[in-house]
């Protein structure tokens, strides 16, 4: 990939559910503690949405935050792309539901199932529908109602999971350096086991049965999932970085995965990044899986750790396996 920007992200926007469950709150009803789930995975609270409260009904809102920022309306939107694992409904795509609502008409919309790095292969596929002249301006959403998919009964994955919306208006780079200097993605399906819903999809559809097993909830086998993660998401780092042509001394701010303080911690150190440039806000969050990047790149312009020129380096892992990194000029 050539290391002059075809695509920036002209403006991003984040949103979460009003409602925050504490690790007090999980004391409560599991055999658990705040103690443990801090040292394990650095986690205090999560955003989950209530009972009314859809996927879209604060993707809109993130959505609309992007399009503010980046000063586009509805109109000059030629495309949206939306990252997501847990849509609304099964059919149409949660891609479509939003164009509605935002009264889009003329974007296409489709969705990408890619679990957490979902945003960033959102970002590499705008990228190179850019490169094909497809599109000018893009919405790219990374978002997760991951409520909907956890099993508040099972204390090795309802401690981890939040909900959340990110999203992202990219657009054609202006020629000033700033955009989009590398993208990577990778799969190993043979791993899929290791976390994914068992039940539900059109392989063992819903039934009465299958409800009562939980087939319809996220399995994850924790411990070797945090070993590939910290491989993968290693890998990808020196793979993005090798692409854009720099080294790890000109990435200003590394912002990762948000799923647990040690893999990010591991990820840092074997990218030769300090900590001191790794943005971490997965204590307010916990894993929003493919809105955890956008949400974690919206606060760190928010709060000026990413100022216009800086360099980022973003970076994901998840179900599938599926793993991606960008490295954007700000
Ligand atoms: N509270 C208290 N004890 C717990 C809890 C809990 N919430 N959960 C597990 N334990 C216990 C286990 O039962 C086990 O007990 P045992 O030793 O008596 O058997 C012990 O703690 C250690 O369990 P491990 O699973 O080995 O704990 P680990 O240190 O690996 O931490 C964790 C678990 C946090 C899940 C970690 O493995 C992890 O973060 N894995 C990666 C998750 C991830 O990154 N996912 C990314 C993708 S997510 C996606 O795609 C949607």
């Amino acid at each position: 990939m050539t290391t002059v920007p075809i695509a920036m992200i002209a403006g991003i926007g984040a949103a979460v559910p009003a409602g925050v469950l504490t690790n007090a709150d999980l004391e409560r009803t599991l055999d658990t503690s705040d103690e443990w789930i801090i040292e394990r995975t650095g986690i205090r609270e999560r955003h989950i949405a209530g009972p009314s409260e859809t996927l879209n009904s604060f993707t809109l809102v993130a959505a609309q935050r992007a399009m503010a920022r980046a000063g586009v309306t509805a109109s000059d939107l030629d495309g949206i792309i939306f990252a997501t694992v847990t849509p609304d409904h099964r059919l149409p795509s949660a891609a479509c539901e939003l164009q509605a609502m935002l009264g889009a008409e003329r974007a296409w919309a489709f969705d990408v199932v890619a679990a957490c790095p979902g945003w960033l292969f959102g970002l590499s596929i705008a990228d190179g529908l850019m490169r094909a002249s497809l599109g000018d301006t893009i919405l790219v959403v990374g978002a997760e109602k991951l409520s909907s998919i956890t099993d508040y009964e099972d204390r090795s994955t309802a401690v981890l999971f939040g909900d959340g919306a990110g999203a992202a208006v990219v657009k054609r780079a202006t020629g000033d350096g700033r955009g989009l200097l590398a993208t990577y993605m990778g799969s190993d399906g043979n791993l899929a086991p290791l976390l994914h819903i068992p039940g539900g999809g059109s392989a063992e559809p819903l039934t009465a049965s299958l409800l009562s097993e939980k087939k319809h909830f996220v399995k994850m086998a924790g411990r070797e999932v945090f070993k590939a993660a910290v491989l993968a998401m290693s890998r990808s780092t020196d793979a993005a970085i090798g692409r854009a042509g720099l080294t790890p001394d000109a990435i200003d701010l590394l912002i990762p995965h948000q799923a647990n303080l040690r893999i990010i911690e591991a990820t840092a150190k074997h990218a030769g990044i300090s900590m001191d440039k790794v943005m971490v806000n997965l204590e307010r969050y916990g894993n929003t899986s493919s809105a955890s990047i956008p949400l974690a790149l919206q606060q760190a312009e928010e709060e000026g750790r990413l100022k216009s020129g800086m360099v980022a380096m973003l970076v994901s892992f998840g179900a599938g396996f599926t793993w991606a990194s960008v490295v954007v000029r700000w």
